[in-house]
C-alpha cells in the first residue's frame, strides 16, 4: 500500500523475484502509469524492472484497497509520514491504510500479516495501527492477524540496489509467528545471507529514526569542522575528511562537507525525533544542533556570494545542481532550492541547471531561467553555484567557467573541483576552504 518510491521499489523487486504482487495506490494516475509499465518517478533501474514484472503479469496495481489486502497473504504498507508543523509526524495515512486493511479483513479467511515499513515513531505500530486493524477487522493478533514493523534503509539514487542488497534487514515484531512469517519471506527472496535482527516494533521503529539521525549527525559534524576550516589558511575540509574518515571507528562515509543534507527524509526524521524527545520531557541537544547547523550551511553559501559580488541585486547566479543529490530529481527540502529561493528575493538574476531536477524544481521555483546544459548557464554570469556534486559537473573546466562567465567566480558548495587547479584560474571559494569572506555575518550573529 502507497505507491511512493519505497513502495514502487519493493513492488517491483518482490515481483521481480517471483512474488505475485498488487500494489495500492489512491492516486488513479499513479496506478494507471504503473499499469502502463511506466515508472511515475526517477529510479535508476526503475523503469526497466517495473516494465518487465507488469508485463509478464507479476506486478498489477489498483485504486481499491480491498481488492489487494483479499488477494495477498501479506500487505506492506509504505504510505508517506509528512511532517507536521511541530516537527511530528501526521500519521493521517498510515491511519487510512489500517483502517482500510482492517475492513478488507473482515471478508477474509486465513491468516493475514501487515508490514509497517512506513517511517513511524516509537509505539505506532503496536498502539496505532494494531488497534486500528483490529477494530475494523474484528480479529486479533495471533491466529489470524500478525504484524511486523520494517524499516527500510533505501537511499534514492540507489534504490533498486538496496531492496536486493541491504546491510541489514530489522523485523520488529508484534508476536513470535508475526516474525517468523516475514522472516521466511525474506529467507526466500534473498540471493545472499543478510544479517537480519527481530526485535521488538518499538525498536524497529526507533532503529530507523537513530539511523538516519547519526548519518545527518555526521554530516553537520563535518560541515561544522568545514566552517572552522574556513577560518584557518592552508587547511582543507577535505583532506581533514579523509583522515578522519580512515579511522575505522569513525568511517568514510557521510564525511563529505557541503550545502548541508536535504531530501524527505533525513531533515522530516530529525524533526521528528526531535519532537518525540520533546514529547517524552527530554530535549535531545545534539539533534537539535544537528538541525540548526544544516539549517545555516546553505545560508553560509548565499553569504558567501553576497559578500564577494558585494551584493546580489542584478547579479546573475548560476546554479548548478538542483536535486537534493546527484542520482534524483527530488528537489524536496534541497538546500539548492532553498539558496535559489533566498538568492530570488535579494533580486539576484537566477540561472540554473540539474540533469535530472528542472522539471520538479520548476513547480516550485517558476520565476527563475532554466538552461539546458551547465555550459549554457554559466553565459554572463556573475558567480557560478555547484549546489549538487552530479557527475556532469565534474566535467567541467576552469576554462568552462572562465571563458563563459562575466566575471568567473564558482563558490564550491559540494567541493568537486580541486581547489588549487581552479584557483589558478579564476576566482575560487569553497566550503571548508578559507577565504577571506568565510568570517561570514553568520558567525558574528552567534
Ligand atoms: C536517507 C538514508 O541514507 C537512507 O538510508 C534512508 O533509507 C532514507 O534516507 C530514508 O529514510 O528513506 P536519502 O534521503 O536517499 O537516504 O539520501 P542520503 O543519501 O542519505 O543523502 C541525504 C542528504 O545528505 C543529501 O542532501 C546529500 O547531499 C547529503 N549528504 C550526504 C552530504 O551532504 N554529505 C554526505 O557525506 C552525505
Amino acid at each position: 500500500m502507497g505507491l511512493g518510491r519505497v513502495g514502487l521499489c519493493l513492488s517491483s523487486c518482490f515481483a521481480s523475484k517471483g512474488h505475485e504482487v498488487i500494489g495500492a495506490d489512491s492516486d488513479a494516475n499513479k496506478v494507471e502509469m504503473v499499469n502502463q509499465r511506466k515508472s511515475p518517478i526517477f529510479e535508476p533501474g526503475l523503469q526497466d524492472l517495473l516494465a518487465r514484472v507488469v508485463r509478464r503479469g507479476s506486478l498489477r496495481c489498483v485504486t481499491q484497497t480491498e481488492k489487494a489486502v483479499i488477494g495477498s497473504d501479506i500487505t506492506f504498507v509504505s504510505v508517506g509520514t509528512p511532517s507536521l508543523r511541530s516537527g511530528g509526524i501526521d500519521l493521517k495515512f498510515v491511519r487510512a491504510a489500517a483502517k482500510d486493511i482492517g475492513r478488507a479483513l473482515r471478508e477474509k479467511s486465513g491468516y493475514h500479516l501487515v508490514v509497517i515499513t512506513s517511517t513511524v515513531t516509537p509505539g505506532t505500530t503496536e498502539s496505532i495501527v494494531q488497534p486500528i486493524v483490529e477494530e475494523h477487522s474484528g480479529k486479533r493478533l495471533g491466529e489470524h492477524l500478525g504484524f511486523c514493523m520494517n524499516p527500510e534503509f533505501l537511499r534514492e539514487g540507489n534504490a533498486i540496489h538496496d531492496v536486493f542488497h541491504p546491510h541489514l534487514v530489522v523485523i520488529g515484531e508484534c508476536d513470535r509467528r508475526s516474525g517468523d512469517q516475514l522472516e521466511r519471506f525474506y529467507q526466500t527472496f534473498f540471493d545472499e545471507k543478510i544479517p537480519l535482527m527481530r526485535v521488538n516494533p518499538k525498536t524497529a521503529e526507533l532503529i530507523k529514526y537513530a539511523n538516519n539521525a547519526f548519518l545527518a549527525t555526521k554530516i553537520s559534524f563535518v560541515n561544522t569542522i568545514a566552517n572552522i576550516c574556513g577560518k584557518l589558511p592552508d587547511v582543507d575540509v577535505v583532506t581533514v575528511a579523509k583522515a578522519i574518515g580512515s579511522d575505522p571507528r569513525i568511517g568514510p562515509h557521510f564525511l563529505k562537507a557541503g550545502v548541508g543534507f536535504g531530501g524527505s527524509c533525513l531533515p522530516k526524521d530529525l524533526r521528528a525525533l526531535i519532537n518525540f524527545a520533546r514529547k517524552h520531557c527530554y530535549g535531545a541537544a545534539l539533534l537539535k544542533a544537528v538541525s540548526e547547523v544544516n539549517e545555516d550551511q546553505w545560508r553560509r553559501v548565499y553569504e558567501l556570494a553576497r559578500s564577494k559580488l558585494g551584493g546580489l541585486k542584478g547579479k546573475r547566479i548560476a546554479v548548478l545542481g538542483l536535486a537534493f543529490k546527484p542520482g534524483t530529481d527530488d528537489v524536496r527540502e534541497s538546500p539548492s532550492i532553498r539558496l535559489v529561493r533566498e538568492l530570488v528575493k535579494a533580486r539576484a538574476d537566477v540561472v540554473a541547471y540539474d540533469p535530472a531536477a528542472m522539471c520538479n524544481a520548476r513547480r516550485i521555483v517558476p520565476r527563475i531561467r532554466y538552461e539546458d546544459s551547465p555550459r549554457k548557464c554559466l553565459e554572463k554570469a556573475d558567480c557560478a553555484i555547484v549546489a549538487t556534486e552530479w557527475e556532469e559537473f565534474m566535467g567541467l573546466t576552469p576554462e568552462d567557467f572562465s571563458s563563459r562567465m562575466r566575471y568567473p567566480l564558482v563558490i564550491d558548495g559540494r567541493r568537486v573541483y580541486d581547489s588549487r587547479e581552479y584557483s589558478k584560474v579564476l576566482d575560487f571559494v569553497a566550503v571548508g576552504l578559507c577565504s577571506d569572506e568565510s568570517n561570514c555575518k553568520l558567525d558574528v550573529l552567534r
